[in-house]
């Protein structure tokens, strides 16, 4: 018999963070559902039939409350007597529908603040007097009505976090499931299993087989072709579709010469050996061509992002295949502003770089709700090679995106070596385990520069490197300076086009990781 999750719903206002909430919860061994913001109580009490809903969580939103076009709730799940936890946005709403006070902050805050926690009670049960927090508000809640409670304030928010006196009802202006909140993971936990009173009864490996089943429903018995680049989400999504369709599969790796040095025949090697129909698309000139003139980047990675899915269609006619499978996983569709009420930050290729107009029945995306971690435990469970599954993410686009401005032959030359040098020297220090990423930019600023007594006028490289955990927040790793001095005097040596190397010590948010 299925097993009934335990699950709490995370109602999307539209935040950036929204989904991250949903995994956070699932980290704790409770299923987690991101339903719509105006969800009613009906629906509420269908999904019911399926899993057993313990709480609410409201997210947190880019919206004021105060917005003409704000994403509303709808007023009576405020009835259905479940737990609710409502965040940034989510707590002002709340505060907001139960006759609270909102108003714009006088000082905004963004980024880790320090929160005075005037009750350690209910979802803040545990926490010291002094907490650090991560904020991004504009508006803040000035007062509550009297069944309401202050749990917790800071200088510039008089009620950081409350709750209703009788009822399991919270809010909390920061958020805690970004990892700069100290005690985020200790607030959840209070909320999932103090509070809303979940069992544990959920594992990432319940997902595998709901995945292929998916799979197998979705192309039934027509043929596919599924995109691999060789990274961790492209390999997992095959490994997966090969399960779940055999010999229907075709996968095909499309070789746009973007790939750092060395790794187009890196993975030929890796997937020639597999019992998996494999074919390699030289399609370096195409693309270069389809690039002349493309400096802007969101341009770069729509003609990508087209140009991709065109040698597919091309693949697929010869194979008869109805169907493509991509490894896109959920951080690549938040930033492309895959929901009504979110922003897009950039596009990746092959969410909102795709065409219009495609002649696949349906792009089938098996990892489309996980993140990177959660993908590299699913490799680990289907036991992908080790080399696989610690690779650091790679973008679509390749060196496309961190080429800054127009693609040149020699740009792409400079940014391989570059890149080469950057990766050699952090995996001879052992780096790269605590590392996100790492690698060069090819900047579209000129320097002077002095190399063998005569005067040089050659490319910046900025290096970039990044601790993260799912890539929505990112911070620029200290790397020892004697590693980063290494670095430098070796491109500049070895990269004659390359007069000064700068390092990147910017976090997400405010940059992005790659720099376009
Ligand atoms: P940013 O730069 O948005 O990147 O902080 C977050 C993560 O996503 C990767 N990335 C991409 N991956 N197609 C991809 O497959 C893309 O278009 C793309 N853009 C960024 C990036 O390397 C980082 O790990």
């Amino acid at each position: 018999m299925q097993v009934k999750y335990d699950t709490i719903l995370v109602l999307d206002f539209g935040g950036q963070y929204c989904h991250l909430i949903g995994r956070r919860i699932r980290e704790n061994g409770v299923y987690s559902e991101i339903v719509p913001h105006d969800i009613s109580p009906e629906e509420v009490k269908a999904l019911n039939e399926k899993f057993n809903i313990k709480g609410l969580i409201f997210s947190g939103g880019p919206s004021s409350v105060y917005d003409a076009n704000a994403p509303q709730l709808n007023p009576r799940i405020l009835e259905v007597n479940l737990p609710i936890l409502g965040l940034c946005y989510g707590h002002q709403l709340l505060a907001q529908l139960t006759n609270g006070k909102v108003k714009p902050a006088i000082c905004k805050e963004y980024g880790i603040a320090q929160v005075t926690v005037d009750k350690p009670v209910g979802v803040l049960e545990g926490l010291s007097k002094i907490e650090k927090v991560w904020m991004s508000h504009g508006d803040t809640v000035c007062s509550l009505p009297p069944d309401f409670e202050v749990l917790a304030h800071t200088d510039n928010c008089p009620v950081a976090a409350f709750r209703h006196k009788q009822k399991p009802i919270y809010g909390l202006q920061w958020h805690p499931e970004v990892i700069h909140t100290e005690k985020g993971a200790r607030m959840l936990h209070n909320f999932i299993f103090e509070v809303c009173k979940c069992e544990a009864n959920w594992k990432v490996e319940d997902i595998i087989e709901k995945m292929i089943k998916e799979i197998k429903t979705d192309v039934g018995s027509a043929k596919a072709i599924i995109g691999l680049s060789g990274g961790i989400d492209s390999s997992v999504a095959t490994a997966l579709a090969a399960q779940a369709l055999g010999d229907q599969l075709t996968a095909v790796f499309v070789d746009h010469g973007f790939m750092r040095e060395g790794e187009p025949e890196a993975i030929r090697a890796t997937f020639e050996k597999y019992p998996i129909n494999f074919v390699v698309a030289n399609a370096q000139e195409r693309f270069m061509n389809k690039l002349i003139g493309v400096s802007d980047p969101e341009k770069k990675r729509k003609v990508i992002g087209e140009e991709f899915i065109r040698v597919f269609e091309e693949i697929a006619k010869k194979s008869g295949a109805q169907y493509l499978l991509q490894g896109t996983i959920y951080p690549d569709r938040i930033e492309s502003g895959i929901r009504k009420n979110s922003d897009v930050i950039k596009s990746h290729h092959n969410v909102a770089g795709l065409p219009t107009i495609i002649s696949f029945k349906k792009i089938v995306e098996p990892l489309r709700d996980l993140y990177k971690d959660e993908v590299r435990k699913v490799a680990t469970m289907l036991n992908l090679p080790k080399e696989l599954v610690n690779r650091q993410p790679f973008p679509g686009p390749g060196l496309a995106v961190r080429i800054i401005g127009e693609l040149t032959s020699e740009k792409v030359s400079v940014a391989k070596k570059a890149d080469a040098v950057v990766r050699e020297e952090i995996e001879k220090n052992h780096l790269e385990e605590k590392l996100w990423q790492y690698f060069a930019v090819l900047t579209d600023t000129k320097a002077t520069g002095v190399k063998g007594d005569s005067r040089a006028y050659g490319y910046v490289v900025a290096v970039r490197a990044a601790e993260s955990r799912e890539a929505m927040t990112a911070n620029f790793a200290q790397i020892p300076y004697p590693i980063l001095e290494k670095i430098s005097t070796r491109i500049t040596n070895e990269v004659p086009q390359v007069t000064r190397v700068v390092y990147d010590i910017t976090h997400k948010p405010p940059a992005t990781i790659e720099w376009e």
